[in-house]
């Protein structure tokens, strides 16, 4: 048996139809921002592996930096016992988080950072003899795959199945500038009863990478804050200069008390969760009564590897020349995004919008605005055979490259783009 008939008998991948499925592409290495399959084919990885990989593929430094950890420390239990990586790591992250910040809380991924921040602020309800019961979250939000994380999402097809065993989420709209007092309606009803609002700052990624105004966010923010709701950031996607900034709560006045990290934390190169929070969170954990103890934890917790490869990514991300490198992607996609507009694609695209080193829009197809949306059967394999990776949410489109890609690379991204746009017809109107 090949290793692809081997993949298919065996293994179970994610977020993917299994009748019918076809044969996943046998990827060997990565360099850069590309990824070469099996039989040496390169592809430019614009969409970052699902958004984690900042640097580029199998980076010599944080390779080096791992290597030499995993000769050190590999693992070791985190209650009791703490290690340099871990503590180095807190450190510098709370350096870099809102001055608010005070506390580092390690998990495994995206979707624990968030189950520990939502059960921070309900049991910080609860300690404080306080409770709150109520969640909100916006519409088309996504915050992972666990029960907590798929309880603060908008009901979705992701969530189907499970929909009666969630708990209850206020799902509010999504702020853009005059329908602000109409969300401080939506909220009223619940107002002294809101342990917390989680949110993506500035751009929902799987919903959609749907985008919106920091002005009218940042009032939105003010207004939970005056209510005392405790704001988490869940910055899972936007964190790590996404947006443009390093996190994308940056953007706003007022500071979240929590704040959700993954994804290009490592740069991409193992799975981390952090959960950070205020002094003020931390110090309703802190008691002679048992009870109020947080009781959470994960047998990886603050991996010394993950923490290591952690802070070899934030020295890279750092580094001028990386800044310099997420500026020229910001004007790029800005004048990607601008030819867009301009150009004659306007009956076969809409909604096209870009944020920090994000480009999106949606296919116009008969099938209307849906993650079930077939185009990215065609969509997908017409990109890889000419070189580039592109895995649209339904018919959403997006580019979320990694930060070194090159400046022609990052130019054939947009030229494929535009050829699979020439060569689709318009749905009539
Ligand atoms: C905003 C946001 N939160 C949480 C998650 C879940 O992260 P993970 O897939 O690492 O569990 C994701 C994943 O895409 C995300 O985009």
């Amino acid at each position: 048996m090949t290793f692809p008939e081997k993949d298919l008998k065996y293994i179970w991948h994610p977020y993917t139809h299994q009748k019918n499925m076809v044969s996943p592409l046998m990827i060997a290495s990565g360099k850069g921002s590309l990824l070469i399959d099996d039989n040496g084919n390169e592809y430019i990885d614009a969409i970052s592996s699902w958004w984690v990989n900042v640097h580029g593929h199998s980076h010599p430094y944080i390779a080096k930096k791992i290597y030499d950890q995993a000769r050190i420390l590999e693992q070791v239990i985190f209650a009791g016992f703490t290690h340099k990586p871990a503590v180095r790591l807190a450190e510098k992250l709370l350096r870099r988080l809102p001055k608010n910040f005070a506390k580092i809380f390690y998990s495994d991924n995206g979707s624990t950072a968030v189950e520990v921040a939502i059960k921070m602020a309900l049991q910080y309800s609860v300690n404080n003899g306080q409770l709150k019961k109520n969640i909100i979250a916006f519409k088309d939000s996504y915050h992972g795959d666990t029960f907590g994380a798929m309880s603060a999402s908008y009901r979705s097809i992701f969530t189907k199945a499970f929909d009666d065993k969630l708990f209850d989420v206020v799902f509010i709209d999504k702020p853009s500038k005059g329908n602000i007092h109409k969300i401080k309606q939506q909220i009223t009803p619940f107002k002294n009863n809101i342990a917390c609002f989680i949110y993506e700052p500035l751009v929902q990624g799987a919903g959609g990478m749907k985008m919106f105004d920091p002005e009218a966010f940042d009032e939105l923010l003010a207004f939970m804050k005056q209510e005392q709701i405790i704001c988490i950031a869940d910055e899972v996607m936007t964190g790590f200069c996404r947006t443009g900034k390093m996190f994308a709560s940056e953007y706003m006045t007022t500071s979240p008390d929590i704040i959700c990290l993954s994804k290009g934390l490592t740069g991409g190169t193992m799975a981390l969760g952090v959960t950070g929070c205020t002094q003020d969170i931390y110090d309703a954990f802190v008691s002679d009564e048992p009870s109020k103890t947080f009781y959470h934890g994960h047998s990886f917790t603050a991996n010394p590897i993950a923490c290591t490869a952690a802070l070899a990514s934030l020295k890279l991300l750092e580094r001028k020349k990386c800044r310099k490198k997420i500026e020229r992607i910001l004007v790029q996609n800005k004048k990607f995004a601008e030819r867009l507009r301009k150009s004659s694609y306007h009956r076969k695209i809409k909604n096209i919008r870009e944020t920090g080193t994000i480009v999106a829009f949606e296919v116009i197809t008969e099938q209307g605005d849906s993650y079930l949306n077939e185009i990215r059967d065609t969509f997908t394999p017409y990109c890889l055979k000419h070189g580039v990776y592109l895995r649209p949410l339904g018919n959403t489109v997006y580019i979320m490259p990694p930060y070194c890609i090159k400046k022609a690379e990052l130019k054939k991204v947009y030229e494929v783009i535009e050829l699979f746009l020439n060569e689709t017809g318009t749905i009539p109107t």
